[in-house]
């Protein structure tokens, strides 16, 4: 299998379009052992994953310290690994986004991955008040010119938030929530990160699994796992767990989807084909806790593109179904 690559950005990387989410090999999904942890991200990379995205708070360290063992004994090409700072502070506050503090962060990233430089920092959702500090990004721009990260980008929950971030000259990357049920980002904000050649990172593609067409309304999760405990947004932004659609409304979206995936296609590929349709769209990072998801996953690649016929179906979908609960939140 093979996974085409994109430009990320101004970087100079061509990373495959299919990424490697490593959230759920951390932690808040549920119980995922370390052997189907490490079988997941090998699937991925075998399959032809060359980006992996990761945060320091992912299992307290336990997502970034099984990236650095897997690609201990990984002899394929090295991927790049984009992790993430912030959210160790407590209280989350703006003040806490200091030279110092960032440094901290960064300085124990780079022992749990075991690298010298950490090739990209996004600042992970942090509150909307750090994109109005430019002392921020300076202190990450000392932080490059120290050469602890080679790279900076910002992880954002609102679409202005990502308008306001690509102002800075040297954000080189913006994560964003973008899928069927998350339409809004390819209205202004791709045009915008296009002509300031930024890397776009799409974040929960499936929905927190939603998208997979695997779910219904007897399913259930565990108590440890954020689509049981963060589903009103107790933990985090509500955003984060199905996309911040109520389940209910997720649940018939996904029925309304069914017919229009093609017959021999998981619909977890089919909700990955339909974001790889933004060519603003650098790299998608669907996570995955074994190997049939990673391997499942990684197939979007190779399907055709989707019809303008469907496309348009997605799109009066999201208009009439979705976008009440989500377009003017996010
Ligand atoms: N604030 C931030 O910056 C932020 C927030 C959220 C996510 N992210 C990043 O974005 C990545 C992706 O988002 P996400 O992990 O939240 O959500 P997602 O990719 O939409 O969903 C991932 C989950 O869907 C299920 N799944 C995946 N592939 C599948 C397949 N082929 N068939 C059936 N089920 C499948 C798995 O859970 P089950 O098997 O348990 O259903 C998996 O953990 C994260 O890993 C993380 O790197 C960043």
């Amino acid at each position: 299998m093979t996974i085409h690559t994109r430009r990320f950005g101004r970087t100079g990387w061509d990373v495959s379009e299919i990424g490697f989410g490593a959230w759920a090999i951390g932690g808040s999904w549920g119980t995922v052992g370390e052997d189907a942890a490490r079988e997941a991200l090998l699937a991925a990379l075998e399959a032809g994953t060359t980006f992996i995205d990761t945060a320091d708070v992912y299992g307290d360290g336990r997502s970034e310290r099984i990236i650095r063992d897997v690609l201990k004994e990984w002899r394929g090409p090295r991927p790049i690994i984009a992790t993430k700072a912030g959210r160790r502070l407590s209280p989350h506050v703006a003040g806490g986004y200091t030279h110092a503090n960032l440094e901290t962060f960064v300085d124990r990233s780079l022992e749990n991955l075991g690298v010298e430089a950490l090739d990209l920092v996004q600042l992970h959702c942090p509150p909307t008040e750090v994109y109005y500090r430019p002392e921020v990004f300076d202190a990450l721009d000392r932080l490059v010119a120290a050469g602890k990260i080679r790279y900076y980008g910002v992880s954002v929950e609102k679409v202005e938030e990502a308008l306001k971030a690509i102002e800075y000259p040297n954000v080189v990357s913006v994560q964003i929530i973008y899928n069927i049920l998350r339409q809004r980002p390819a209205d202004l904000f791709f045009r915008e990160a296009k002509a300031r050649n930024i890397g776009v990172i799409a974040r929960v593609p499936l929905a927190s699994g939603a998208l997979t067409g695997k779910m219904d309304r007897t399913t259930t999760f565990p108590p440890d796992d954020h689509r049981q405990f963060n589903r009103q947004g107790e933990a985090f932004d509500v955003g984060e767990t199905f996309a911040g659609v109520p389940y209910d409304v997720a649940l018939d979206a996904v029925e309304a989807i069914r017919p229009l995936v093609p017959a021999g296609t998981t619909m977890a590929a089919f909700a990955l084909r339909w974001i790889l349709m933004a060519d603003a769209v650098s790299v998608v990072i669907p996570g995955a806790k074994s190997r049939a998801q990673a391997e499942a996953n990684a197939a979007a690649s190779a399907l055709p593109p989707l019809s303008g016929e469907t496309m348009e179906a997605l799109r009066t979908l999201y208009q009439t179904a979705i976008a009440p609960h989500v377009h003017h939140r996010w």
